[in-house]
């Protein structure tokens, strides 16, 4: 049997960022939206059971991965197998995955966490586990604060959600409208942790009382990006001075506010139409980003 599923990269479009609580992770209240920009999954399973006397047979073969880096997939495999004490169930294939990465790596769009909500689903397809909801939402828990809200993309198709708690309860709704969204991935790979650890050692921000970011939805761009905010730009840019200045000078160059996704380091903006994300798209030459409209 051979599956496909494709894993969306996400942006926050507005993230407040509290002070640290509970086992060193930050409450968050952010809206997350998904962008057009996908890895890709390829699961194969082959007709030789597991015969016993080991794992099964599961293995991940990933493009684009820098050695060393953790796997996200393989840890899917695990978890799945581990919640549901199928690893000794001789009626699991042995199994292979092909995951293609088109998402930057450390640029701030969840792509290891889309990753991980698609190969939750894919592999529950792929093996017919009969599994309760719980079992799978708790497994995404696990496996990182970004997962639910893809896990929710996989299962529902949302697009938009308020995400709270550590980024794991997540409010789904139905945007006013999808603005064309123009990336600029400056190749810089920058570390959640060290971000958050910066974070904690500035001043907290102010808070901005709960928006409604259903009503911000139909707003038009240059309406909604004065509003927009993100409480990890300060971090990483003390981190990543260069990229602070990167986002100045951008800023200057289109005339247009722009913002970081996540903990850093892809810069986004937003246009009302395809086509003025693709005239400034083609005026960035100068700047050391790559830009791709999502
Ligand atoms: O859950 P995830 O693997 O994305 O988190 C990576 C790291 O980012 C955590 O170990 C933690 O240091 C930090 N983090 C945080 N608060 C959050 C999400 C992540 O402090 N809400």
């Amino acid at each position: 049997m051979t599956l496909r599923a494709l894993a969306p990269a996400k942006i926050n479009l507005h993230l407040r960022v509290f002070p640290v609580g509970e086992e060193g992770f930050h409450p968050l209240r952010s809206w997350f939206r998904t962008v057009d920009l996908q890895d890709e999954l390829i699961i194969q399973t082959f007709p030789k059971r597991w015969a016993g006397g080991g794992p099964i047979p599961f293995k991940v073969i990933a493009s684009c991965l820098p050695s060393g880096t953790d796997n996200i997939v393989d840890g899917v495999g695990r978890a799945l197998r581990r919640a549901l004490g199928v690893h000794e169930d001789p009626s699991i294939p042995a199994t292979r995955v092909f995951l293609s990465k088109n998402i930057p790596i450390g640029g701030g769009l969840g792509g290891g966490s889309s990753d991980a909500a698609a190969a939750l689903v894919g592999l529950r397809e792929a093996w017919q586990l009969n599994l309760g909801n719980e079992v799978f939402t708790s497994a995404a828990q696990t496996l990182g604060s970004d997962v639910p809200f893809f896990l929710h993309h996989q299962l529902e198709g949302i697009t938009d959600a308020t995400c709270t708690g550590r980024g794991e309860i997540v409010q789904p709704f139905t945007p006013g409208q999808r603005h064309a969204v123009l990336l600029m991935l400056p190749g810089l790979h920058i570390s959640t942790p060290a971000v958050y650890g910066k974070f904690d050692a500035l001043p907290a921000p102010p808070d901005d009382g709960d928006p409604d970011f259903h009503a911000w939805s139909h707003l038009s761009a240059p309406e909604l990006l004065p509003l927009l905010r993100n409480d990890l730009e300060p971090a990483a840019f003390a981190l990543h001075p260069e990229l602070g200045r990167l986002r100045g000078d951008l800023e200057q160059h289109l005339g247009r506010i722009i913002r970081m996704t996540g903990s850093g380091s892809t810069l986004f903006t937003l246009f009302d139409d395809r086509a003025g994300a693709e005239v400034a798209a083609s005026g960035l030459r100068d700047f050391p980003v790559r830009p791709l409209i999502a």
